[in-house]
């Protein structure tokens, strides 16, 4: 598609989000950069400028439907906004737990686009973007409510991509692996799981491994930019990496077997894959 009209982000106040929303106004759409407290996203119209583009701010809680309104004209929405929570053992994480990153990954995203879609259909077609996590393609410990918000996500843009396609909307996904944003900040500790003494092994092993992942570390403007060419990019399949590390296991899931994904993961852990056994 030719970056003309309206793109709108969600949760563009820091991170990902408001790299995104930068770098699409760089592109030339017009930006709607979105966000629970648009005082955090004062310099953004400023610095777009700087590049050339042209960007405005509003107030979307994507808790809170009634903050959720449609620009005219809007072409590209990207549903970015997200949370992420404690890193619990599925037998401690409580109900409340799962529903509040539910509410924000799972719900926010379905109310944002039931809303874009006429919006974009009369704008003659565009593209639906959905930030889901490449700890999709990794069945890690503790992070079964994260995981299952954004797989629930990735299942929503499949269904939805068959509907809307024939109305001239693309739907993208994108998995980013390790992205320099706070959330990442935040997610060097160790897990809480570990206050459970039947997972504090398991926690110190995640813990081990999540130190290592330093030199993998993307900006957010990298990753932006492969975002926007996602977007841009007619003829690109659903999903997408947005930094090296995203698009090698990408390309590694895509190429590999279920079984052989899997061991490949936990081997990072020093779990060895058994020797197959002869059934009889
Ligand atoms: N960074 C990574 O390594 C990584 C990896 C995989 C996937 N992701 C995904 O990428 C997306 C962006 O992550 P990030 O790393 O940029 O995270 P971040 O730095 O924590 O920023 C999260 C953004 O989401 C916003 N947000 C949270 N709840 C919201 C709500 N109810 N309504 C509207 N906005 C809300 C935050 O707004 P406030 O400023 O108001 O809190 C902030 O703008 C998320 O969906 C995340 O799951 C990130």
């Amino acid at each position: 598609m030719k970056p003309e009209g309206v793109a709108m982000v969600t949760g563009a106040s820091r991170g990902i989000g408001r790299a995104v929303a930068l770098e699409l106004a760089a592109r030339g759409f017009e930006v709607v950069a979105t966000m629970r407290d648009p005082a955090t996203g004062a310099d953004l119209p400023a610095l777009a400028a700087e590049r050339g583009g042209r960007l405005s701010v509003e107030r979307l809680d994507v808790d809170r439907p009634e903050t959720i309104a449609m620009p005219r004209g809007l072409r590209v929405l990207v549903n970015n906004a997200g949370i992420e929570g404690e890193y619990l053992a599925v037998e401690d994480a409580t109900i409340d737990h799962w529903r509040r990153i539910f509410e924000t990954n799972v719900f926010g995203v379905v109310e944002t686009t039931r809303r874009a879609i006429p919006e974009i259909r009369a704008s003659g077609g565009g593209v639906i973007c959905n930030v889901t996590s490449s700890s999709l393609l990794f069945p890690m410990p503790f992070y079964a409510a994260y995981r299952a918000s954004k797989a629930a996500v990735s299942a929503f843009g499949e269904s939805l991509r068959t509907e809307v396609a024939p109305l001239g909307i693309r739907v993208v996904e994108i998995l980013p692996g390790p992205i320099d944003t706070d959330m990442l900040a935040k997610s060097s500790r160790p897990a809480e799981s570990g206050a459970n003494e039947s997972y504090r092994e398991l926690a110190d092993l995640v813990f081990e491994q999540r130190k290592q992942i330093g030199p993998f570390v993307t900006p957010p403007a990298q990753a932006a930019a492969a975002i926007a060419e996602a977007v841009l990019d007619d003829a690109a399949p659903l999903r997408h990496g947005c930094d090296p590390m995203s698009v090698g296991s990408l390309e590694g899931w895509r190429g590999a077997s279920d079984e052989d994904f899997m061991w490949g993961f936990l081997g990072l852990f020093g779990i060895a894959r058994p020797e197959p056994t002869t059934r009889r």
